[in-house]
C-alpha cells in the first residue's frame, strides 16, 4: 500500500471507531430515588428572608440570610454543626440603612482556598423618595469560615433607575480553576436577563458579562440556580415573567458553564392566571430537584395576581437530568418565599425559607 492509502484506511478506521465509541448517552440515575418526603419538621435557621447555605471544608455547613433590625438591612451568617437539623449565629457580612442601602440576595461559597466568599446585591436609594440611585452586586470575603467579613470585589454596577443587578449565585468550576457568578440584569422595567461572568483570580477581578437567558426575548429572566447534572453538563433555572405571570424555566450547558441553550419551560403553575417563581436547584445523588414559590392553589384569588404574596413553597424532582419532571410537592405553606436548597448527603437534603423567618426542611428521597 502506498502511503497515502495507508494514511487514507488509518483515518477510516479512526473515524469508524469514534462513531462506534461515542453513542450519546443516556442520563443514568443509578439510584433511581426521586420521591420526596418531609423528615420532621422545619427548624429555625434565623430571623430573616432569603436563606441559603453551602459546605465549608471542616464538615459544618454555613448559612446565611438577610436580616432586618434597629431599621438596618443585616447579611447574617449562621453555622450548623448537626447536619442542618439545628443552626447557631455565627456573623456578620455587612449592613446598612434599609432606607438608603438596599442589602439582600446573600449567597455563600467556600473556594477550594479555604477562603469563603458572600455575594450579594448593594444598592443605594434615595431615602425620601426610595427611587434606587445605584445598583452594585457585591462579594466580600472570609478568612474564619465565615465569621469575619472585608470587602473583596464589586463585579457589577449600574447607576439607576433602570438597569438593577439582582440575585448573584456563585459557582466553581474545579476543571478550569474558575468562579462563575451568575445574576439577573434590567434592561427595562419589562425585560431582565440572565448574565455570566468569570473570574480566574479567586473573585478579585471578572470578565466581561455574557448573556446566558433572554437575548432577544423580552420578559424578566430571573432568580437564577445553577447544578451539575453529570459530568460537564449542567442546569440553571429561573423564573420568567411575561404579563405579569411567572413561570420556572431551564437552559443546560455541555461544558461547564462556558455556553448555554436549550431554553424551555419545566413547571407552569396549575391555575390560569397564577404564577411560580424563585426557583433553586441541586443534584442530590442523581436525581434533580428544583423548588420554587407558587400561588397555584389560591385559584380565582389568585387573579388579583397577588404573587409572591400569597405563596406556598414547593418541589419537583427529576430522575432523568432534567427531561421529565413531577413528584410535586408543598414544603412550605402559604406564605413560603425565596427558597434554597442544600445537599446533605445525596439522600437528603435541605429547602430553606422564609415563611415567617427562614427556616430549613430536611426532605428525603425515596
Ligand atoms: C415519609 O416520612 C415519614 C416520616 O416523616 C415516614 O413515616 C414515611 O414512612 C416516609 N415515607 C416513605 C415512602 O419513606
Ligand atoms: C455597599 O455599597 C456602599 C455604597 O452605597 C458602600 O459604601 C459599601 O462599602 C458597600 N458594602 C460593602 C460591604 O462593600
Ligand atoms: C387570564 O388573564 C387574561 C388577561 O390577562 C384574561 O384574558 C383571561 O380571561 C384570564 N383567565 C382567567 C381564567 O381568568
Amino acid at each position: 500500500m502506498s502511503r497515502s492509502s495507508v494514511f487514507l484506511l488509518g483515518l477510516l478506521v479512526l473515524l469508524c471507531s469514534v462513531c462506534l465509541a461515542v453513542p450519546v448517552e443516556p442520563f443514568l440515575n443509578k439510584r433511581g430515588a426521586t420521591v420526596p418526603n418531609l423528615s420532621g419538621s422545619a427548624v429555625v435557621f434565623g430571623a430573616g428572608t432569603y436563606p441559603r447555605a453551602n459546605k465549608l471544608s471542616d464538615g459544618s455547613i454555613l448559612g446565611v440570610y438577610t436580616a432586618f433590625s434597629g431599621g438596618n438591612n443585616i447579611i447574617t451568617t449562621v453555622r450548623s454543626l448537626d447536619g442542618g437539623q439545628s443552626w447557631q449565629s455565627w456573623g456578620v457580612v455587612t449592613q446598612g440603612p434599609s432606607n438608603a442601602n438596599d442589602i439582600d440576595n446573600p449567597y455563600v461559597l467556600q473556594l477550594p482556598s479555604g477562603r469563603v466568599l458572600c455575594a450579594f446585591r448593594n444598592h443605594s436609594k434615595d431615602p425620601s423618595t426610595g427611587a434606587y440611585t445605584f445598583f452594585r452586586i457585591t462579594i466580600c470575603y472570609s478568612d474564619d469560615m465565615g465569621q469575619a467579613w472585608s470587602y473583596l470585589s464589586q463585579p457589577a454596577s449600574d447607576p439607576g433607575p433602570v438597569n438593577g443587578n439582582w440575585e448573584p449565585f456563585l459557582r466553581y468550576d474545579t476543571s478550569r480553576s474558575t468562579l462563575q457568578l451568575y445574576y439577573s440584569r434590567e434592561n427595562s422595567a419589562v425585560d431582565q436577563d440572565t448574565l455570566e461572568r468569570f473570574s480566574t483570580d479567586n473573585g478579585q477581578t471578572w470578565s466581561a458579562a455574557q448573556t446566558i437567558s433572554g437575548a432577544g426575548i423580552t420578559s424578566r429572566d430571573g432568580m437564577t440556580g445553577v447544578a451539575t447534572i453529570s459530568g460537564t453538563a449542567l442546569m440553571a433555572v429561573f423564573e420568567s415573567e411575561t404579563n405579569g405571570y411567572f413561570t420556572i424555566n431551564a437552559i443546560t450547558s455541555p461544558d461547564n458553564g462556558q455556553t448555554w441553550g436549550g431554553r424551555n419551560t419545566i413547571y407552569t403553575p396549575s391555575a390560569p392566571n397564577t404564577s411560580a417563581g424563585a426557583p433553586q436547584i441541586i443534584n442530590v445523588g442523581g436525581t434533580l430537584a428544583v423548588s420554587f414559590q407558587t400561588n397555584e392553589d389560591l385559584g380565582a384569588s389568585a387573579l388579583s395576581n397577588n404573587y409572591p404574596g400569597s405563596t406556598a413553597g414547593k418541589l419537583i424532582t427529576s430522575g432523568d437530568g432534567g427531561s421529565t419532571w413531577g413528584n410535586k410537592i408543598m414544603v412550605g405553606p402559604i406564605s413560603s418565599v425565596w427558597a434554597g436548597l442544600y445537599d446533605i448527603d445525596g439522600t437528603s437534603f435541605l429547602m430553606m425559607f422564609d415563611s415567617g423567618g427562614a427556616k430549613a426542611q430536611q426532605i428525603t428521597l425515596t
